[in-house]
């Protein structure tokens, strides 16, 4: 009687240690495509903000509502690739925490690298968007976001390049 609750209590541990990694490889596997997609949205609205605010800016045009949702819907998209981001940390074999992580370069650039660089970007959206609403003129409002913005989009660039990961595909 006891070898056969030992039994099932070593079967159910075996299953659920492979029900377990199978639930978190395909998290992984959902988190990494999201994550690697959604990079295009951040891309290309962080790119129509900057090319607006620059057009803005130079030619002294009001700072119209499409602006400000333009430039929201970019911070929104920066936020929310950080969550996705946040959770892939905790999922990615990428990232680990032991005698190497700091000798090997893809564990040293996904452990520590990519999420301050992208963290160092994040906060430069936030803050941009945040002085802008802050600022009266809209030469100053599109100004702010242009700086702002174009500085986070190269450190973006930069993190990617940084990790030898392809600005487009994967
Ligand atoms: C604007 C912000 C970000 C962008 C554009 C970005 C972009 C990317 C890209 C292109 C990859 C490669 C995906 C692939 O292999 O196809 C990646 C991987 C990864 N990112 Fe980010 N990322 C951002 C922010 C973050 C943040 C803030 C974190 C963590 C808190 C994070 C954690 C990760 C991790 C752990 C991986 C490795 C996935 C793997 O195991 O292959 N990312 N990121």
């Amino acid at each position: 009687m006891l070898n056969i609750s030992r039994l099932l209590l070593k079967l159910s541990k075996s299953i659920y240690r492979i029900f377990g990694k199978f639930i978190k490889m395909s998290l992984y596997s959902i988190f990494r495509h999201l994550h690697s997609g959604f990079r295009y949205i951040v891309f290309i609205l962080i790119l129509v903000a900057i090319i607006q605010s620059l057009l803005g800016w130079f030619s002294k045009k009001p700072y119209t509502e499409t602006n400000r949702k333009i430039n929201l819907f970019t911070l929104i998209s920066a936020h929310t690739q950080l969550l996705i981001g946040i959770i892939l940390y905790f999922l990615s074999p990428f990232v680990q925490f032991n005698s190497n992580t700091m000798k090997d370069s893809t564990t040293r650039y996904f452990t520590v690298e990519h999420w301050v660089m992208m963290l160092i970007a994040i906060a430069l959206i936030t803050i941009g968007h945040s002085k802008a609403k802050k600022t009266e003129t809209s030469e100053s409002k599109h100004k702010t976001i242009a700086i702002f913005y174009t500085i986070a989009f190269l450190v973006i660039l930069v993190a990617i390049t940084a990790g030898h990961l392809p600005i487009l595909g994967s």
